[in-house]
């Protein structure tokens, strides 16, 4: 592991964000071994929160969780990287309250607790602390199950779950909570010590796009094990750009090239503007690679139907 002389103010050694080394890697370079995880997810939570509060003053959560519900039938919902809970605080919002249930998971325990003290969900319960980080002596982190009570069912439930863990519990705590109307992966991102997970050496993941895409067929894979048919998957991703139809365009040939072999057809691709948050306390999107200063952010809601 190098140490920690850098130039505190010039760009992250570590990777393209472009952004000073002390606001991005440098925590997690100076954290004590077997800490570095518990930084990462800490750090994301307390960042994510400048960017969701500005998605919410905008608006985008909720007209995020509009377009779910404009087509009916969403009254049961499994949100994956559920965040601070602010998705899940605008699906609460537009479903019907006495019979609609939205499970959140997500593998960030700081996440999740900011969740549970948004939605009013017991912020000590156990299934939000899962997952135990252990270090191994190749210095990859691995990820194990703590089994342990599942939460009871109301209207909201919180889990932590790492998508790319295989979780045994938490499939069987799911065949008995029964099909669900919509899965939604809203906004994927990661904290900057993820790349230490043994996993995410094994998936060979190496920067935002391999995670996405991962996280993206992770979650179609979940469709098709848990909604109903006629069920829905709302994925949204952001980007950048002016040409709204040619981006539309490029991305469903994309998605029907990806969807040709699975039981999904895509319904809609919707556009919605919004301004990023930008500075040293938000999470960092434009890259130092490419110059995208000139271009508005899109946050697109693409929504898959199950045929079958
Ligand atoms: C950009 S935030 C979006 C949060 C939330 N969906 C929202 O819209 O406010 C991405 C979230 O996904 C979580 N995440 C990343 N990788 C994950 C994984 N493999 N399994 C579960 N959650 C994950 C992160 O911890 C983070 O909370």
């Amino acid at each position: 592991m190098p140490t920690n002389t850098l130039n505190f103010d010039a760009p992250c050694p570590y990777c393209t964000s472009g952004i000073a080394y002390r606001h991005c890697h440098e925590p997690i370079i100076a954290a004590g071994v077997g800490r570095k995880i518990a930084v990462g997810q800490s750090l994301y939570a307390r960042d994510w929160a400048t960017n969701a509060e500005a998605y919410g003053r905008q608006g985008l959560y909720g007209a995020l969780a509009r377009d779910l519900a404009a087509g009916g039938g969403v009254i049961r919902v499994l949100d994956i990287g559920c965040g601070l809970g602010h998705g899940m605080a605008a699906l609460a919002d537009v479903l019907p309250a006495k019979e609609r249930l939205i499970v959140g998971t997500d593998e960030n325990p700081n996440c999740l607790v900011g969740a549970a003290e948004r939605l009013g969900l017991d912020p000590a319960h156990p299934a939000l602390r899962r997952l135990s980080i252990r270090r191994l002596p190749s210095d990859a982190y691995e990820v194990k199950i703590r089994s342990g009570p599942m939460p009871t069912l109301t209207d909201m439930a919180l889990v932590q779950s790492d998508l790319m863990i295989d979780d045994l519990q938490l499939e069987t705590w799911l065949d008995n909570t029964g099909a669900f109307d919509a899965v939604t992966l809203w906004f994927t991102g990661f904290h900057k010590a993820r790349s230490l997970l043994k996993v995410i050496k094994q998936l060979e993941i190496t920067g935002d796009a391999d995670h996405r895409a991962e996280m993206e067929n992770r979650v179609i894979d979940l469709g098709l094990r848990r909604l109903r048919v006629g069920g829905a998957i709302q994925i949204v991703t952001r980007g950048f750009g002016r040409d709204v139809e040619g981006l539309r365009e490029e991305m469903r040939a994309d998605w029907e090239a990806y969807l040709a072999d699975k039981p999904f057809r895509i319904e809609r691709f919707t556009a919605f503007p919004y301004e990023e948050a930008e500075g040293p306390g938000a999470i960092q999107l434009r890259s130092a690679l490419v110059d995208v200063s000139d271009q508005p952010s899109l946050a697109w809601s693409m929504i898959f139907r199950r045929t079958a």
